[in-house]
């Protein structure tokens, strides 16, 4: 089976699905790699070291659109999913929850097509898990744009030229993202805050040496099978932002994540809550893609309202982009472990993890959340669900 590797093409995307050192990991498994020249430049892989791993460099992308399955990070362009081979598998990030079209297409060219963030949460596929690793960039690199926005240092300094107290972060929403930014503040010595519905991250955040942000508000049952917050009642949802403004007036930083799966971002604070943060604060919003945390995010924008900066960012992953990359590629790599068996890749719709990330097979969607069904022969004996969430 011929693995290609294509450029990415969305505008500002600097990762690449492979990197040098998983071709090898491929190989093992029986997978031929064609990389498309240049692909890998942009996170800092230079063609040779792709060939120097076993792969094979091509000029252009219609020949790695035309392989036997395609890697990439961002979803296909109509243009690319054109160049697909029906019958081919691909797999990247898709944000499929959000874009009935581009399933229909994959289903219309006959794809086969695993979209990474339908990863089931399970402790096995945990190295497969493309919005983990992501949102672990994320969370650090957030941090880093707020502090370097900010104009006060992080830590706490005593010097001859006097004291400077430490800047105090908050960070709402304490998921895989959300952790990675308290312990990045942490150690730059910021005193952190983090709040969030879910019970369990009492424990996390307090592990992290921040304090836990408690309101007074009745969250119930906030978490569903899978890890996730469950979205709350609009109610909620007013009661939260009025209490989670006292904390954000008071922060240097807050940094937002929270998300709830496929459905636009809760707003958490409002613009009254921000005009009430001292000049010079930065609130850094993760959910900017989805609409967005705060009610004054401009997707991809950084903003100065009131002299408090609001960073929009939709991508910060591709900021990252070597590291991004090397941990992406390691989700994919050990994906196709999982799935290959002799050098094929042997679908098991029976299977937790196959039934959870396909999306289109034999020209139909077949996922269950985007409204599909698994093809029956191939799904009859699918009965017991297995292991333990998280
Ligand atoms: P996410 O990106 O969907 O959401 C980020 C955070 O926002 C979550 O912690 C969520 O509880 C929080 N949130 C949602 N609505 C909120 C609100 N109204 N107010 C405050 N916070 C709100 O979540 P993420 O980071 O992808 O993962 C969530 C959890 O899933 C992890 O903490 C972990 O427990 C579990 N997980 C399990 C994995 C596994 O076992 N393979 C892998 C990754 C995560």
């Amino acid at each position: 089976m011929i693995v290609g590797v294509p450029k990415e093409v969305a505008a500002g995307e600097r990762r690449v699905a492979l990197v040098p050192d998983s071709v090898g990991a491929l190989g093992k498994l029986g997978l031929e790699v064609v990389v498309e020249s240049g692909a890998g430049e942009a996170a800092g892989f230079l063609d040779a070291e792709y060939e120097a791993q076993g792969a094979r460099l091509v000029a252009g992308a219609d020949e790695v659109l035309g392989a036997d399955l395609v890697l990439k990070v961002q979803a296909p362009s109509p243009g690319e999913i054109e160049k697909l081979k029906p019958n081919a598998f691909y797999m990247s990030l898709m944000r499929p929850l959000d874009q009935e079209d581009l399933t229909q297409g994959l289903a219309a060219r006959g794809v086969t097509a695993f979209g990474m963030e339908l990863m089931p949460r399970i402790t096995r596929a945990q190295s497969m898990d493309a919005l983990s690793s992501q949102s672990t960039i994320s969370g650090y690199r957030a941090v880093l744009l707020a502090s370097l926005a900010l104009p006060r240092i992080f830590p706490m300094l005593v010097t001859a030229a006097g004291t400077l107290k430490p800047a105090r972060v908050l960070v709402v929403g304490v998921g895989v993202a959300g952790l990675q930014a308290l312990g990045t503040a942490k150690r730059l010595g910021a005193v952190t805050y983090g709040y969030d519905t879910r019970a369990a991250v009492k424990e996390q955040v307090q592990s992290l040496g921040a304090r836990f942000v408690e309101l007074d508000l009745e969250t119930g049952d906030s978490e569903d099978s899978g890890g996730y917050a469950k979205a709350q009642t609009e109610e909620f949802y007013q009661r939260q932002r009025r209490e989670l403004g006292k904390h954000v007036s008071q922060a240097d930083v807050v940094v937002t994540t929270a998300l709830v799966p496929g459905q636009k971002a809760p707003l958490l604070i409002e613009a009254e809550a921000v005009e009430a943060m001292k000049p010079g604060s930065v609130v850094v919003d993760l959910a900017a893609e989805k609409g967005g945390n705060c009610a004054l995010t401009q997707a991809d924008q950084d903003l100065v309202v009131n002299g408090v900066t609001i960073i929009g960012h939709t991508n910060l992953p591709s900021e990252v982009p070597a590291h991004a990359s090397q941990m992406y590629a390691k989700n994919l790599v050990t994906f196709l472990e999982h799935l290959v068996e002799d050098g094929q890749i042997a679908l098991d719709f029976s299977d937790e993890i196959t039934a959870g990330t396909v999306m289109t097979h034999g020209g139909q969607v077949v996922n269950e959340r985007l409204g599909g069904t698994l093809p029956v022969s191939e799904s009859q004996d699918s009965g017991s669900a297995e292991e333990g969430e998280n």
